[in-house]
């Protein structure tokens, strides 16, 4: 028996959680409001809330656990990619944690933490992935297909040339002024829209590999182009846009990986991250896996943005095998 103190820090959530081996106990999350303003996440404003966010998460997701801090065996932390300041202060927080317990630290790659995620146990009950699997990865920093042999053993099938889906999720809310971050808004808002009313074009890309690039900037033409005749354009047909937009992405997403599944003949397939918690996405995966008799595993919403409870799960299968990490190791933004 195992217990695992976990921390998330790469981005703009600070959050820390406990692991009984592979079943969770706790998980807090601190999101910091301070971006909206700006719309977008500040770097310097995100370390700042980091390090006044930790000692209270980290100490709230122990008593949640209803553990102390010295039966901790090991703590892991998200090493990279992320911002480097953000990344920085949990990364320093979890080696002083242990270098003072004298227990061993896991470093923890934050895009294999996604993935990993589907492996964390509520309770006994929990159902797991069986490999090989198929997981589509959709944040605001990555877009990719990778198939998983065992925990760590991912190939890349496909992955975005450009942009990632959620950062084109993003862009096109910011030029409707829709506020920050715009995958939840253009989420609900589409759910009153018509996805049929405005038709944009993904490109041709070879294999599993995704474009966002020019999505974004075809969509910034079309409106531009629409507002000079109307200016009211964008308010009139808000519910129209997002929904339209979002099944274009959406659609993109799932024709690349319905392909790579049937390639590589996986039956389990999975999507985390981010983006995850759109309703369109997981709505069609779910049909998807009924049409192809495929196992399907959608994360739940608690799971697809940023969380440490994904960062311990993959800590645990690192210290089953004894991975750890040396003192000395600096954080990778990417
Ligand atoms: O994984 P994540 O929390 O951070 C990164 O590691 O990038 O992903 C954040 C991304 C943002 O682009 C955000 O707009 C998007 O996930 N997102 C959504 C939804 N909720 C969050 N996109 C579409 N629909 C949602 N409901
Ligand atoms: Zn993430």
């Amino acid at each position: 028996m195992s217990l695992i103190l976990a921390i998330e820090s790469s981005c703009d959530d600070t959050s820390a959680a406990v692991l009984r081996d592979d079943v969770l106990l706790s998980n807090v999350i601190a999101s910091q409001k301070v971006h909206e303003q700006y719309g977008g996440v500040v770097p310097e404003l995100a370390s700042r809330a980091h390090q006044q966010n930790i000692v209270p998460v980290v100490d709230t997701a122990l008593a949640k656990a209803g553990v102390e801090r010295g039966m901790i065996d090991a703590v892991a932390f998200t090493r990279g990619p992320g911002l480097l300041g953000s990344l920085l202060v949990g990364v320093s927080f979890a080696k002083g944690f242990a270098q003072a317990l004298g227990k061993p630290l896991i470093e923890v790659n934050h895009l294999q933490a996604h993935v990993l995620s589907h492996f964390i146990r509520e309770d006994e009950n929990t159902q797991v992935p069986q490999f090989p699997l198929v997981c589509l990865l959709v944040s605001g920093g990555h877009t990719q297909i990778l198939l998983l042999r065992s925990h760590f053993e991912m190939e890349l099938l496909g992955q975005t040339i450009d942009d990632a889906a959620g950062e084109a999720i993003d862009k096109a809310a910011k030029i409707m002024d829709l506020g920050y971050p715009g995958g939840p808004i253009i989420d609900r808002l589409a759910r009153e829209g018509n996805a049929d009313a405005f038709h944009f074009a993904t490109p041709n890309i070879k294999g599993y590999d995704y474009s966002f690039s020019g999505l974004k900037t075809s969509f910034l033409y079309f409106l531009r182009d629409q507002l000079v005749a109307d200016p009211a354009f964008i308010e009139t047909h808000k519910a129209d846009l997002c929904a339209s937009i979002q099944k274009c992405i959406v659609d993109f997403l799932i024709k690349k990986l319905e392909r790579a599944v049937v390639a590589c003949g996986a039956r389990n397939v999975a999507i985390a991250g981010g983006v995850s918690a759109n309703s369109l996405l997981r709505s069609r995966i779910q049909e998807l896996g009924v049409r192809r008799k495929w196992t399907t595993f959608i994360p739940k919403m608690q799971y697809c943005t940023d969380n440490a409870a994904m960062v311990g799960i993959a800590g645990y299968y690192k210290f089953l095998k004894k991975e750890f990490a040396d003192i000395s190791l600096p954080p990778y933004a990417r």
